[in-house]
């Protein structure tokens, strides 16, 4: 039985841990930003240790596999150290904030035989899984067009922040970071291509903001503004419009905000092929619609019953139970764990892993050099 830890204590944290538990994955001890969040959340989520530091978590023998869910900055350099410890990881996206740390990391998963995912966990809604198996069985014939929009307002307003507003913790890019890289990840996942080209265009429309002196959890400042704070200019884009070019000729253009008023978590794709389209809601997940030219259009309401036999495992609960954004977690690390448990890493990972997430920061690399230099960028991954 392979025994987790959780390193950060937020929004993130709690929905590991409480994934992990679905799964009777026991998670065996925290690590906060300090010892004293360690063991606040350590109680709150009745985990038995609450590390002081890294290092009494890496010293830890109890401990197979970490979830890291801290700010970007530190994926890397904690995943640097639990790999070389022997532990493996299962990182949040972003995996690092350039590709040269995530080749590093990709490298060094290797050379200790240590396994590594990023958390692409919308790819684990039911549906999305369907999705991708009817494309690979051909039912939108050869992809055409592929668009997508990821636009939330928790960025609304000047009063809003979070670390992911400043380079040093997001990294240089912040809704591409944050969102677009679940989107771009989406879309290379369903069809099976590869983006070949990108151009970019971002704005920061609310250039300075108030930022309380003490930290927030991420959304908290939707339910109760700080009173105490300082004013910071921002650099990191509140929108991006990026268009893209695929290997097999096709174009996709993506939407991304964090500023958009009564948009709350709305992703959608739209697959747009020589036979059909499939079309994908993230605020109504339970459905995936099927467009035709020459019948009528079809919706598939979430049902194991209706799903391809291979997909069926990703569905939880029998048909028209609601699934939702929880249940992508437990979904994802099972898979993850599954494949742990078995040990044979020559198997191709049904999970995304470190190379995926590797391959998402030399896109994002990709995006900001093309919008330093106003033109098309080729991707060399
Ligand atoms: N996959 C998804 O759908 C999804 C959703 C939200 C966030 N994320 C990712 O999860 C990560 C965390 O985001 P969040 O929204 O949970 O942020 P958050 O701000 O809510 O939580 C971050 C936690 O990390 C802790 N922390 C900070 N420095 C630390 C340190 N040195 N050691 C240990 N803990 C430390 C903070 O105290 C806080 O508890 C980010 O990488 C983010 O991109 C992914």
């Amino acid at each position: 039985m392979l025994r987790a830890a959780i390193v950060g204590g937020g929004f993130m944290g709690v929905t590991h841990t409480e994934a992990l538990r679905r799964l009777n994955i026991p998670v065996v001890g925290m690590l906060g930003m300090d010892a004293e969040e360690s063991d606040r959340f350590a109680q709150r989520m009745k985990i038995p240790t609450a590390y002081a530091n890294l290092e009494a978590l890496v010293s830890d023998p109890q401990v197979d596999v970490v979830h890291l869910c801290t700010p970007n900055y530190l994926h890397y350099s904690m995943a640097k150290t639990l790999l070389e410890a022997g532990k493996h990881v299962l990182i949040e996206k972003p995996l690092a904030n350039t590709s040269q740390e995530g080749a590093e990391l990709v490298g060094l998963a290797r050379r200790h035989r240590r396994m590594g995912a990023v958390n692409y966990n919308l790819r684990f809604y039911p549906l999305n899984q369907e999705a991708r198996a009817r494309i690979q069985a051909g039912q939108v014939g050869e992809p055409r067009i592929l668009h997508a929009e990821y636009c939330q307002d928790w960025l609304f307003l000047p009063t809003d922040w979070n670390w992911r507003l400043v380079p040093e913790e997001g990294g240089a890019l912040r809704v591409v970071g944050d969102i677009g890289t679940h989107v771009m990840d989406m879309l290379t996942w369903l069809t099976g291509l590869e983006i070949v080209e990108v151009m970019a265009d971002l704005a920061t429309f609310i250039p300075l903001r108030k930022k309380p002196r003490r930290a927030v959890e991420t959304f908290a400042s939707k339910l109760v503004a700080a009173a105490d704070t300082e004013d910071v200019e921002i650099h990191t884009e509140d929108f991006a419009g990026i268009l893209l070019r695929f290997n097999n000729g096709a174009r996709g253009v993506i939407t991304l905000s964090q500023i958009n008023a009564g948009r709350k978590n709305a992703f959608w794709w739209e697959i747009n092929g020589s036979e059909g389209s499939l079309f994908w809601h993230q605020e109504q997940p339970n459905q995936l619609w099927m467009g035709y030219r020459q019948k009528p259009n079809e919706i598939l309401l979430k049902d194991p019953a209706l799903m391809q036999p291979h997909t069926r495992r990703y569905a939880a609960y029998p048909g028209g139970h609601a699934e939702g954004y929880p249940d992508t977690f437990v979904r994802h690390f099972a898979d993850f764990y599954a494949y742990l448990e078995k040990g044979d890493y020559n198997q191709p990972p049904t999970f995304p892993t470190l190379e995926d997430g590797r391959r998402e920061l030399v896109l994002c690399e990709a995006i900001l050099q093309s919008v330093h230099t106003q033109s098309w960028v080729k991707v060399r991954y």
